[in-house]
């Protein structure tokens, strides 16, 4: 069949999808009213005791020298915003080090692994990494793996599958956009094409042979990112959670991150996105003067494998769980003269399945919100250099003032203004690093 038949056969299929999801984006909160989660459902690691997040640590290390810890890495998006042509995780930041987001977090493994083997007198704690990708990343992030050694992993410790992918359109939703003559313009399926990547690629099955019965699921860009973290695992082992999840005090209003929230009729959680929430709804404010709707997500996941081997197929069955919305972004295509260009203005619509869609099918006392620090945990790379906020610059600003907290906290000393970059494979979140006491430690030092 030629791109054109395929196109015009497509496009029959696929209008009323479309147009339902230009529907969806644009009324997603219509007629639903929210609050806040109850307290019940809502934790924070800033005010819990020292002895709590101690406990939960130990939980989460424990599961991890056990073998039952998975991790599973979305990175099929094409990072657009960024204007990389490689996938984001091989992006060198800019770090003294130039290590890129991959080998940052390939290394929080190695050490988080090498911790759970310490603590618990084992050798072959193994977390092993589902990595991901889709049709436009997959070839680069695999050579770029394989090309830098797997980052000290075993290379049958890392798991690469696909998302699937869907047909760009133009911005009206009617017409599917070309990519050459011969080939339709297609784009990753959304983070929420992670179910049925999971399904088809037999990841369920690899689970169950595998022993692993918890899964953290995270996004590629959060330098900060805790891989496999102990305490969020161990936290959700101990409330016995079939799913939880992390967020961040939200920054400003204009903040470009979704929102857990209570859907009120369904007494469910759910997530309001920041390409649809209103102006008035994200600036609504409570008693206390803070923003009523804060609670930032941050993409960080944790689902039980027996959750997932429960309502999975059902997830992907049902467009209720995992309806398509769509985002407005620059697509390289024909234009109407059919000559190629990559336009510089969103130009075409893509559609996609968004993750926490599935979060409504979670009774409340299943599911845990966890609040983290976001300087100890979240600085997504977004953008381009030069914009304000979410770049390699404040990357690398925050991956370094952290270090250096960490190493200041152990009674180093450093110049004003000085910072260092302490490696995932000294430490994993800031222990370890006593050699440093008494030291006068010079700026941009790798630790
Ligand atoms: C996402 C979240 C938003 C959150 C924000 C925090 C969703 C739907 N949105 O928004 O609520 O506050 O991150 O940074 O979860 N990806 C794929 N396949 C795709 C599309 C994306 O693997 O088809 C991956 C990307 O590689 C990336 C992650 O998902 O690792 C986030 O994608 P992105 O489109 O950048 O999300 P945001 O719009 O920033």
């Amino acid at each position: 069949m030629s791109a054109q038949e395929k196109k015009t056969q497509l496009e029959s299929q696929l209008s009323p999808v479309v147009q339902q999801a230009i529907k969806l984006s644009q009324t997603a909160t219509e007629g639903r009213s929210f609050r806040p989660l109850p307290s019940s459902s809502s934790f924070s690691l800033i005010d819990s005791d020292a002895d709590v997040k101690a406990q939960w640590g130990h939980l989460g290390l424990e599961a991890i020298s056990q073998g039952k810890v998975g991790v599973i890495l979305m990175a099929g998006g094409q990072g657009t915003r960024l204007g990389s042509s490689m996938p984001k995780g091989c992006y060198n930041i800019g770090l003294p080090s130039n290590k890129s987001l991959f080998q940052i977090q390939a290394e929080k493994l190695v050490k988080v692994q090498q911790l759970a083997n310490e603590k618990f007198g084992t050798t072959d704690a193994r977390v092993q990494w589902y990595v991901m990708t889709s049709k436009p990343t997959r070839d680069n992030t695999e050579n770029f793996f394989k090309e830098n050694g797997y980052f000290g992993l075993s290379k049958d410790q890392i798991v690469f599958f696909n998302q699937g992918t869907l047909p760009c359109f133009d911005k009206a939703g009617k017409q599917i956009l070309l990519e050459s003559k011969d080939a339709i313009a297609e784009s990753p399926d959304g983070n929420g094409g992670l179910y049925k990547a999971i399904y088809t690629n037999g990841l369920l099955e690899d689970f169950a042979a595998r022993g692993i019965e918890h899964i953290h699921m995270y996004c590629v860009d959060n330098v900060l990112v805790r891989v496999a973290d102990p305490v969020f695992i161990g936290f959700s082992i101990e409330n016995k959670f079939e799913l939880a999840t992390k967020v961040v005090r939200k920054r400003d209003a204009s903040e470009s991150v979704g929102l857990i929230v209570l859907d009120e009729a369904l007494q469910r959680p759910a997530v309001i996105e920041y390409s649809e929430i209103s102006k008035e709804l994200s600036e609504q404010k409570d008693n206390s003067g803070l923003l009523s709707f804060r609670a930032a997500n941050i993409v960080n996941h944790y689902y039980s494998v027996e959750l997932l081997n429960k309502r999975i197929t059902t997830w992907i069955d049902n467009q209720e769980f995992l309806p398509f919305h769509i985002a407005y972004k620059k697509i390289p295509c024909l234009n109407e003269e059919g000559v190629f260009y990559k336009p510089t203005e969103p130009n075409g619509i893509k559609l996609e399945q968004f993750i926490f869609d599935v979060f409504k099918d979670i009774p409340l006392d299943k599911f845990g919100c966890l609040e983290v620090e976001r300087s100890d945990e979240f600085s997504p790379l977004k953008n381009a250099s030069g914009a304000k906020n979410d770049t390699p610059e404040t990357s690398v600003a925050n991956y370094l003032k952290l270090g250096t907290k960490w190493v200041k906290d152990q009674g180093a000393t450093l110049e004003d203004g000085d910072l260092v970059e302490v490696s995932s494979l000294t430490s994993y979140a800031g222990e370890g690093l006593e050699s440093v006491k008494g030291e006068k430690l010079s700026n941009l030092q790798i630790i």
